[in-house]
């Protein structure tokens, strides 16, 4: 039964195997990180190379004493803030984190998911590594059916509803005078800002290659997305569409609310649900959704998930 509970995920965590869990950004693939089967089993399963490192997930910062080698100030002060939640931490490790799990880099990520289902079963396991639930490059899994559909009877997943961010955590890293956001997420660089200009540091985006896992083809759906960023009729989008992509399709929009939160909530879900016509070609036009505020996050999954950018 792919469908197992909560303490059924727990025995199974325990004895080295992995399983999906619900977190409040999107369903998690997780094994034990003193277990290098299940570390191993993580990659094998998704497809992902062994280069693209984990996330290691904690029930606060407390637990992890063993596993960072440091704990800056302001680091223990954005855990206290906005954990548990959708923020990543990128510290220096220890020898207690496999080098398999952060990719041979000397930091590890470290995050406390809200989600109740996650925090009862860390509370049982201890710390969990667990990348998005879905195959390398395609899209996150944002409910337990998701899970299913792309992995099948493979992985058992413990059901937890919806995820109410819907989009992956922020993450962010220390880089001499610099506080780093290695991936854009709902925690936005205003939320982070105080925190950055009580300690002189600069907010930036990381280059790509401070995050490997960065990629630029990533969270794809199963057919091809085309992000439309100027205005032109859909004539001149069907003849870009047929003559860069293919000959017959099924236009689609993507229809996404104009307040990023639920925007975000919606976005993996609503790609999937387009996706599942195969002749369908999905276009995304953030003009259509008067987006107010920081929707960096958004843009970022969007341009990753295109096939095609029309600027
Ligand atoms: O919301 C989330 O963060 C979800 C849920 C399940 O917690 N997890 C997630 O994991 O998105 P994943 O594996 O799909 O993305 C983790 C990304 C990596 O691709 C990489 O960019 C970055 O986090 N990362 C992990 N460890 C790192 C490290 N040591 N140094 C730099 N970047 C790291
Ligand atoms: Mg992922």
């Amino acid at each position: 039964m792919p469908m197992i509970s909560a303490r059924a995920a727990i025995q199974k965590l325990q004895s080295g195997d992995i399983v999906a869990i619900p977190t409040e950004t999107v369903y998690g693939l997780a094994g034990s990180i003193a277990s290098r089967p299940a570390i191993e089993k993580i990659f094998r399963t998704k497809e992902r190379p062994y280069f693209d490192p984990l996330i290691v997930h904690v029930i606060d910062l407390n637990s992890a004493d063993h596993l960072v080698s440091a704990k800056p100030k302001i680091m223990q002060e954005l855990a206290k803030e906005f954990w548990p939640g959708p923020l990543t931490l990128i510290l220096d490790k220890t020898s207690h984190v496999d080098d398999l799990i952060t990719s041979g880099l000397p930091r590890v990520a470290l995050r406390s998911p809200q989600h109740p289902i996650a925090q009862e079963i860390l509370r049982s396991t201890g710390p969990l590594a667990a990348p998005s639930a879905n195959k390398f490059t395609k899209t996150s899994p944002t409910n337990a059916q998701h899970v299913l559909d792309e992995f099948g009877d493979v992985v058992d997943v413990v059901d937890g509803g919806p995820c109410q961010v819907g989009l992956e955590s922020t993450v962010v890293g220390l880089d001499s005078g610099y506080l780093e956001i290695l991936r854009p997420g709902r925690i936005l660089a205003e939320d982070l800002l105080p925190f950055a200009q009580k300690h002189h540091l600069e907010i930036r985006s990381a280059s790509a290659k401070a995050s490997p896992g960065q990629h630029a083809q990533h969270y794809q759906p199963a057919v091809p997305l085309v992000m439309v960023q100027r205005a032109m009729s859909e004539n001149s989008l069907r003849e870009v569409v047929a003559q860069q992509i293919q000959k017959e399709f099924t236009l689609k929009y993507l229809q996404l609310p104009a307040d990023p939160v639920l925007a975000a909530r919606l976005f993996y879900a609503e790609l999937r649900k387009l996706a599942e016509d195969s002749t369908a070609v999905i276009v995304a036009d953030p003009s259509r959704w008067s987006w107010s505020g920081d929707t960096a996050d958004l843009m970022d999954r969007l341009k990753r998930a295109a096939r095609l950018v029309i600027h």
